[in-house]
């Protein structure tokens, strides 16, 4: 069975990104991790992928003379490997609208909230501070404009008067994990089926 050749960025310890090579470790998945790139050279999730087999590169943006640079560096090690599918998990670099155009229907994202409620930063805090009674995660196409592309999948925690940001943050974290690799799958299957329409219409 082929599956979608994918590509995993990230910048820091990588739980999201563990949780998609594992679900891709059963024969039956529709991706594969073919690579994983972090911005930054120490992210531990360099060290985790690399444990699993994944080959797992740092592109550090800090030796590139610019953002475009930078991007320009990364697209060439993604073609260079024949990516057909970028997952972003805890890539904490805003891509330009550039690259992101260069991916467009290719690149997919998880965000610590309901988007559309709090693009960017700090989403526990602002969920704890709005007096939300619920929180929850989103699994999302990238666009141009930052976490504001179509939502795939979402899931939800109600949220407790003793909550803090941690106790958010752990107790989202547990839902991200078997939410992303729901949705990696979707749009993995999505992408075969779209080979496959174009295979018959060649035929035809
Ligand atoms: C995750 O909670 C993810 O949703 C969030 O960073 C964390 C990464 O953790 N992403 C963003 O905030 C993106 N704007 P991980 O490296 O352990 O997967």
């Amino acid at each position: 069975m082929r599956r979608i050749k994918t590509a995993i960025l990230i910048s820091g310890r990588g739980t999201n990104m563990n949780a998609l090579i594992e679900a891709s470790q059963s024969r039956h998945y529709p991706a594969q991790i073919d690579l994983v790139i972090s911005n930054r050279p120490e992210a531990l999730g360099l060290i985790t992928a690399q444990k699993h087999g994944v080959t797992a590169l740092a592109l550090d943006h800090t030796d590139f003379k610019s953002r475009r640079a930078f991007e320009k560096a990364l697209n060439t090690v993604l073609r260079e490997a024949n990516i057909e599918l970028i997952c972003c998990a805890g890539f904490m670099r805003v891509l330009t609208p550039w690259f992101v155009t260069q991916w467009e229907g290719h690149m997919i994202n998880i965000h610590p909230s309901l988007l559309p409620k709090y693009k960017g930063l700090h989403t526990h805090k602002r969920a704890l501070e709005a007096g939300d009674s619920e929180h929850g995660c989103s699994v999302h196409w990238v666009t141009s404009e930052l976490d504001s592309g179509g939502v795939i999948l979402q899931d939800t925690i109600k949220i407790k008067p003793d909550d803090t940001e941690d106790s958010l943050a752990t107790r989202l974290l547990e839902k991200e994990l078997s939410l992303y690799p729901q949705a990696l799958k979707l749009v993995a299957q999505d992408l075969l089926n779209q080979d496959q329409e174009r295979d018959y219409s060649f035929t035809a």
